[in-house]
Formats: structure tokens, sequence, C-alpha cells
């Protein structure tokens, strides 16, 4: 139903400097998976088979990732360490990973629309690899394409945060029409405490409708001079076509330092069980 998945990988990563500047703040690895390969694998078992990734000067480590390494391929093969490959050479064998870069940095909202080419006419997933999602019992795009199912517009996941914290989110006014399901009548990119709708914030999952691209297409840059996907999303939600989904499951802020250690943590725990 929805094949193609949207990763806006241009930034910079300037919190992880000096780590991010001959590497893609993407190839971060917690434990020994790089973070875009998370979302990668998120995308999969939501049943996409297409990887559309925006990429930008210096993320070339992104195409090489998934792409066959011959020379590391053959040192390997037949040895004890060959079994460490088996994932990476899975997704890169039975999926389709398409790039186009995006030169300028005008926000989110311009990734995606510079992702169009790659996308076409379709509904379409979009990740941000920093917001890294465990889900619960599912994946959260699996729960968002169960939901799409339904409603056949725009969906965002959503998480309750604090007060304090909301501006650093797009945040949404919305009325709840089932447990956990909200019907979003407006959305604020990062607001004060004080303008904040609710305490809703949007984390890195979408799932859009094309339309968005049109509505891109004219959105003038908002909030810190950049195009933001929020705007755009917020004509969508004045005809009713987005959907908040508080989701299941845990997310963490790998975009920051803090988030970033949390994951480690709670993936290595997991790594050692296994
Ligand atoms: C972006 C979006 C914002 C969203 C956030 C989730 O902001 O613009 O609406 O809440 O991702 O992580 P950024 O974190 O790129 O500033």
């Amino acid at each position: 139903m929805i094949r193609k998945c949207l990763f806006p990988a241009a930034g910079y990563g300037t919190r992880f400097l000096p780590a991010t500047k001959a590497i893609p703040k993407e190839m971060l690895p917690i434990v020994n998976k790089p973070l875009i390969q998370y979302g990668v694998e998120e995308a999969i078992e939501a049943g996409m088979d297409t990887m559309a990734i925006i990429t930008g000067r210096g993320k070339r480590a992104i195409e090489d990732h998934f792409d066959i390494s011959y020379e590391l391929e053959h040192q390997i093969k037949g040895t004890s360490k060959e079994h460490l490959l088996h994932d990476i050479r899975a997704l890169v064998e039975n999926y389709t990973f398409t790039y186009t870069r995006q030169k300028e940095m005008k926000g989110l909202g311009h990734a995606v629309l510079v992702g169009q080419t790659l996308i076409g006419s379709e509904p379409f997933a979009v990740v941000l690899a920093d917001d890294l999602c465990e889900g619960e019992g599912k994946g959260v795009l699996a729960q968002m394409v169960e939901l799409y199912k339904k409603f056949r517009c725009s969906i965002v996941a959503v998480m309750e945060v604090p007060k304090e914290k909301i501006s650093k989110y797009g945040v949404v006014s919305a009325k709840e029409i089932e447990e956990g399901v909200y019907m979003v009548s407006d959305m604020v990119e990062k607001p004060s405490p004080k303008e904040a709708p609710s305490n809703l914030a949007v984390i890195g999952r979408y799932i859009l409708t094309p339309d968005i691209f049109e509505i891109l297409e004219r959105t003038e840059p908002g909030a810190g001079g950049e195009i933001q996907l929020t705007d755009a999303l917020k004509e969508q939600a004045k005809n009713n076509m987005v959907i908040a989904y508080r989701f299941k499951g845990k997310r963490f802020d790998c975009g920051s330092v803090e988030g970033f250690v949390e994951a480690t943590n709670y993936f290595y725990e997991k790594f050692k069980a296994k």
C-alpha cells in the first residue's frame, strides 16, 4: 500500500561535531548499527520496498553503506565473521535505494519537496533517522500504515512532551476521536510553551499524501527562516486531512547527545542479551 519511504539526510549534524565533520550523522552507530539502518529496517517491517534518501555534500558514506563492498565481502568470506554482514547484505539485495541531493539547507519542508522526484504521486512515509523508535508489538511506521488504511490521509506520530520541552517540536491542536487517534485542526512549529496549543509533539514519523508537494511549493519560510513541513501539513489539517497518532513504543532523540547516549545504553542491553 505504501511502498516508498523518504529519509531526509542532508543536515550537517552540528550538535555532534567534531564527530560529524567527515561522517554523516545518520551513520553514527547505536551499538553496531548506523542510525539510518534502524529507520530503514522499520520501513521494511511496515511493508515498504523503496528507500528514497535525500543526501547532500559529504554524505556518500550512506550510499556506500547500502551497497555491495566487494573487497570486504571477499576478505571475510568463509571466516567466522561472515555472519556480521548478513543483515545489511539482505537489505542491499532485496530493497531499492534511491538518492537525490538537497543542494541548499532550506528546512525539512524543502527536503521533502526535493524528494518529489523520487516519490512521484503516491502516498509515502517519512522517517527522520535522528528519532530512533522502538514500537510496542510492531514498529511505529507499521502502526501508522494500519491507520492509513482506515483514514487515507496524512498521519503524524505524536507523543506527550512536558511544557518546558515543547518548543523543540511541531505541535498539534487536535481532538481525540479514538484512543490515541486525533483529528488535527491546526499545527505550529516550535511554539513557545505559552503559545503551544497542546502537549502533543510531532516526532519524526509521517505518512504523507502526495498533494503535500504542491502545498510545499508555495509554502513560505516559517520558524527559523526555514520551509517547514509543519506549515504545509497545517494546510491539509484545515481540510481535516491530518491525523495525529500517539504511537505505542519508545522514541529516543538521537539528535541530542543525551538521547543518543540513552539509546546506546538501551540497545546495548538488548545486544548483550542476544
Ligand atoms: C523536525 C520538525 C518538527 C518535529 C521534529 C521531530 O524538527 O520540524 O516539527 O517535531 O523534527 O524530531 P527538527 O528536529 O529538525 O528541528
